[in-house]
């Protein structure tokens, strides 16, 4: 039994309104002189990269941007943005927008810092050792990157997502700033909202840390549910319950803006210790094969394996109801569990995520492969309150298909 467990964070949070505006101080206090930006074209032509340019060079840092960020990045991608940083010699790299650019400049100061390719450190507690400081800034309400201990790429010849997992990848500051995500068009708002719903979902709901079965002689970044990560997880499924529908709706409503930017980013601090679950291990090869976004397949997979997982953990589901705005008045834990799955089906109607598989051109033939590939996720899966079977996991897809 484990009787232990510890929690990480970025180094330093910065959150608020303008919070962009205090990024020289933060380099200049880090002893930063040359900074290296990794952005994407979105983010320039929406005149973001002069949120972070404006303050850096305020205070006399020598910068150079890279905007060749993609979505779910590839490893192209990442190869480019590596190449670039080594020409210019930075001593910090910024991560400047949603969590596809955040991890970009996490990959990027791995390799500069460590050398080899980045597949070398793909898998759980794979780096070495501290890397070149990294300051992110998130542009989206989603992903928590700038808090984990997450950088994921997408490996385009095997069709699938690839996890970098260490607490060296931890920001030496996170930058949380909710004017920037004031541009996000509604598509980005929903899908990012609901990755960030399903990470404080998976770490509210995963296995303890006292049953957490690591094998002997593993290390893993995640280590089952404990107490820190339950009262943050909480915070933020509350908070996103009550903001994500408006800042769909709104994208200039900054009171939900706001409340959303804190719930992503206490969601990343709860699962970047505890763990995602079984609804991220089936995202990766859905998301691998389709090209949905990771937020769009999480959020289509979140109810279905709600349900699955339900029965080994009723107590926190039932809570989670609550914690959803549900009346569960005189309802047994059984009955609340239900209400909380049912709370999370009509969040993601009325936000326009997809509900079925086949929505996102899944065919039937896929979803064994998909099913098989799922299974070989251990350092995710054994979050996982219940341990799926190869069949369990087709009939979760089953049911979603
Ligand atoms: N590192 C981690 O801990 C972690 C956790 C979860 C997911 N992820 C990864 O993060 C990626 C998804 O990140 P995401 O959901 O933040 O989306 P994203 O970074 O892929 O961005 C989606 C699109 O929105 C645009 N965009 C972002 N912010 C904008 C803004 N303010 N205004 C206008 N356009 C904007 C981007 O240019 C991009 O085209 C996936 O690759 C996923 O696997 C990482
Ligand atoms: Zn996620």
């Amino acid at each position: 039994m484990r009787t232990t467990w510890t929690f990480h964070s970025a180094g330093q949070l910065v959150f608020g309104r303008n919070a962009a505006d205090k990024l020289g101080d933060i380099a200049r206090r880090l002893g930063v002189r040359r900074v290296f930006v990794v952005t994407d074209p979105n983010l320039l032509q929406a005149g973001l990269v002069d949120a972070v340019h404006a303050p850096l060079s305020e205070a006399g840092i020598v910068i150079e941007v890279f905007s060749g960020g993609e979505p779910e990045p590839s490893l192209r991608a990442a190869n480019a943005a590596i190449a670039a940083a080594r020409d210019f010699r930075p001593d910090a790299v910024v991560g400047l927008g949603g969590g596809s650019n955040m991890d970009l400049g996490k990959i990027s100061a791995v390799v500069l810092t460590h050398g080899g390719q980045p597949l070398d450190y793909a898998g759980d507690d794979k780096i070495p050792g501290p890397i070149l400081p990294l300051l992110c800034v998130p542009t989206t309400a989603g992903t928590g990157s700038e808090m984990s201990a997450a950088a994921v790429l997408s490996d385009t010849d095997n069709q699938m997502k690839v996890g970098v997992l260490s607490n060296y990848l931890r920001p030496a500051a996170a930058i949380v700033d909710p004017l920037l995500t004031v541009s996000c068009p509604p598509k980005v708002t929903a899908d990012s909202g609901i990755d960030a719903l399903t990470h404080a979902i998976e770490a509210y709901t995963a296995v303890d840390n006292a049953d957490f079965p690591l094998p002997p002689g593993e290390r893993s970044v995640y280590q089952g549910r404990h107490p820190f990560g339950d009262m943050l997880a909480e915070r933020a499924v509350r908070l996103i319950g009550a903001y994500l529908r408006r800042a769909v709706r709104d994208g200039a409503d900054l009171e939900a803006r706001e409340g959303m930017a804190l719930g992503a980013t206490l969601a990343g601090m709860a699962f970047s210790n505890v763990g995602v679950a079984l609804v991220h291990a089936l995202e990766y090869p859905v998301g691998g094969a389709t090209h949905c976004s990771h937020g769009a397949g999480n959020g289509l997979l979140l109810p279905y394996v709600m349900r699955y997982n339900a029965p080994a953990r009723l107590t926190a589901f039932a809570s989670l109801a609550q914690l959803l705005g549900e009346d569960v008045t005189g309802l047994g834990d059984e009955q609340a569990a239900e209400r909380a799955v049912a709370a999370v089906e009509r969040l993601r109607a009325d936000i326009g995520i997809p509900t079925r598989l086949r929505d996102l051109g899944v065919k039937e033939n896929q979803l064994r492969p998909f099913a098989e590939k799922a299974l070989g996720i251990k350092r995710i899966l054994r979050v996982n309150p219940r341990t799926p079977t190869l069949e369990d996991l087709e009939s979760i897809l089953r049911a979603a298909f």
